[in-house]
């Protein structure tokens, strides 16, 4: 559907839990709260916002979380999703983690592509960002998403301006099909306390390291990363650079969080309730009738654009765990 501001919104990222099995320091550190299960939504709300979602228009889902793959029953909902008329694509966001047990039932399904994060290649500084020694356990899982046929894209968000951390990162696009790409902090919950490196920064150390590098044209996906390939690379590198290439000119997404609440911008709380509609007593037409027309109005009051230049202006104070990224 269109926005006011002309925007065609056709993505809609939902987050399936606030928990996770990693403690990123910038994203969910330890001691942090999560909801009761009672509040989050089940698999059948969710596959009534997909139906009323896509009546909108939206075609291209992600899961997120938290982890997606600490809900249980995670491909069932990938399966009512998929059968859901007008859906072309589903998508996930993962830590990679439990993927790679899951891959067969997680495909089987219908998942179409994979992206996994994965901030640093170096042991002991993924011990230090997540609390958990499991960066082998990650890189099987990139390997396994590729050998399996997936489209697969690792996430790694601009913490290091260590060379040796990038040039090890983009390595992978080397030996795997997979686009390596780089995520620029945003001041979104406990990101905050985190500034990570420019993407300015960040492309001169790329051009000093690739000297061949040029702009990739092609389409990846359906966000807001800048790609470049590199002579000999199978897979490109991007970049997602929210502050220093403000692309909210041309976002195509919302976000529904494990609540059940419709986001209409990363930056702002404002968006609908619906939850609120899910679990009210009416007759099932209207509530499908009131989904649609909240989240229309919601999606057109979109935000032109985040304001994470000045955060004194931001209302959204949720963590990115209970976003979903
Ligand atoms: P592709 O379709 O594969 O390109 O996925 P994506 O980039 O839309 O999704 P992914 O979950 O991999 O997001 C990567 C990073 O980009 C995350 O840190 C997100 O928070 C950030 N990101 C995704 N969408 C937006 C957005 O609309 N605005 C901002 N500011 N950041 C976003
Ligand atoms: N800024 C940018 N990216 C973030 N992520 C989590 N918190 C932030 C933040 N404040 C990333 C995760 C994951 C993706 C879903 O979002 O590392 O790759
Ligand atoms: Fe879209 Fe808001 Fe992200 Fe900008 S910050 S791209 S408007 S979600």
């Amino acid at each position: 559907m269109i926005d006011h501001n002309n925007r065609n919104i056709d993505y809609l990222r939902i987050s399936v839990t606030d928990r996770c099995n990693l403690r990123c320091r910038y994203c969910m550190p330890e001691g942090i709260s999560t909801l009761p299960m009672k509040d989050i939504l089940t698999f059948e709300e969710i596959r009534a916002v997909v139906e009323q979602a896509a009546e909108l228009g939206l075609r291209h889902f992600r899961l997120t979380g938290g982890e997606p793959t600490v809900r249980i029953g995670l491909s069932i909902l990938i399966r009512e999703i998929r059968s859901v008329p007008g859906i072309e694509k589903v998508s996930m966001t993962t830590n990679g983690i439990l993927l790679e047990k899951m891959l067969p039932d997680l495909i089987s399904a219908g998942l179409d592509s994979v992206n996994i994060s994965l901030d640093t290649m170096n042991r002991e500084k993924y011990l230090e960002i997540t609390g958990t020694d499991g960066l082998e356990t990650v890189l099987n899982s990139v390997r396994a998403a590729c050998s399996a046929g997936l489209k697969v894209k690792v996430n790694a968000v601009s913490l290091f301006s260590d060379e040796e951390n990038i040039r090890s990162l983009i390595d992978l696009a080397r030996e795997l099909p997979v686009d390596v790409r780089f995520i620029e902090m945003m001041p979104v919950g406990y990101g905050r306390q985190f500034p990570g490196i420019s993407h300015n920064e960040l492309m001169k150390i790329l051009r000093n390291l690739y000297p061949g590098m040029t702009k990739d044209d092609r389409v990846h996906g359906f966000g807001p990363a800048v790609y470049y390939r590199i002579p000999g690379y199978r897979g490109s590198v991007g970049l997602i650079s929210a502050i220093h290439r403000k692309f909210c000119s041309s976002c195509n997404r919302v976000r529904l969080t494990s609540r059940g609440f419709l986001k209409t911008c990363l930056c702002y709380s404002d968006g609908a309730d619906l939850r609120e509609i899910l679990r009210a007593d009416m007759p099932e037409e209207e509530k499908k009738r009131m989904l649609r027309e909240s989240m229309r109005e919601a999606i057109l009051r979109k935000p032109d654009a985040h304001c994470f230049e000045s955060p004194e202006a931001m209302t959204e104070n949720a963590a990115m765990n209970a976003i979903g990224g």
